[in-house]
């Protein structure tokens, strides 16, 4: 696992934008997995910007969503599917039919998980990126999923809403469930990278990186992977023990710390 501690949070973003940038020009038709939440919105907003100012396209990339909030419309701003187009999707030259998600308004939502499933399964994602929830959850995976989880629907804590009510207006809060990818959905993926930024990160990071491997702290099953990357701004390394062995990577700026862990 590469651990990552960057200068600030524009530098996790410039990073990121990096392996990403590496990922869909390397491949001829790129298998993207994508997350939401704020900490992506650097992240989309410097891909965006490398796509207006030096065309990197994203012409031939698939990109599919983790999860998707269920009891909203379509056309809902708060939709994962609204954000990531809002945000990114709409914004560079990826094709309309080309970003994939959960359609949480399917009339069996269990066979549109299965669906779903099969599909990211069939894509072979080659490039996952991840945020992590304040309880360590990846995706909607909360606390006490198993492992072999695999794309489904879940009942959010109280404490995620809590974190993601910010987004949402009074009027109408936070949903009550979701559609997620399983733990098993992503770590099938070739290569994670997982981004955090913030002191509020910091305990689930310590726990999901240097803690040990269990349920009840679902971004622990990323030291299950072999091809890890994990980004962090220095408030969000700050619970990391510093005996951790590390080195400056050449690959990347001089300022970012990288620990090669297990
Ligand atoms: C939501 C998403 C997660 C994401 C998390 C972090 O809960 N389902 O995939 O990791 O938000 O959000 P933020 O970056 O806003 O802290």
């Amino acid at each position: 696992m590469r651990i990552v501690v960057a200068d600030d949070a524009d530098r996790v973003a410039q990073e990121a934008a990096d392996i990403v940038e590496r990922f869909v020009s390397a491949s001829e038709s790129p298998a993207l997995g994508l997350a939401t939440g704020g900490t992506m919105e650097g992240l989309f907003a410097e891909l965006v910007r490398r796509h207006r100012r030096r065309g990197l396209s994203f012409g031939a990339v698939d990109a599919y969503l983790l999860d998707e909030y269920v009891g909203l419309d379509r056309c809902d701003p708060n939709a994962y599917r609204s954000v990531v187009r809002r945000l990114f999707a709409c914004r560079v030259d990826l094709e309309i039919g080309s970003l994939h998600g959960p359609d949480a308004q399917a009339p069996s939502l269990g066979a549109e998980c299965a669906r779903y499933e099969r599909k990211v399964r069939a894509a072979s994602i080659g490039l996952q990126v991840l945020g992590i929830g304040s309880n360590g959850h990846i995706a909607f995976n909360e606390p006490g999923t198993p492992f072999d989880s695999v794309t489904r629907v879940v009942e959010l804590s109280r404490r995620t809403r809590g974190d993601n009510a910010r987004f949402f207006p009074v009027e109408n809060p936070v949903p009550a469930r979701a559609i997620t990818q399983g733990i098993a959905t992503i770590l099938a993926a070739s290569e994670l990278l997982l981004l955090a930024c913030g002191a509020g990160k910091a305990s689930a990071v310590a726990r999901a990186v240097e803690g040990p491997i269990t349920e009840t702290l679902p971004a622990s099953a990323v030291q299950l992977h072999s091809n890890v990357t994990v980004l962090l701004d220095p408030p969000a390394a700050r619970g990391l023990s510093t005996s951790s062995p590390g080195h400056t990577n050449g690959s990347l700026d001089g300022s970012c710390r990288n620990r090669d862990g297990a």
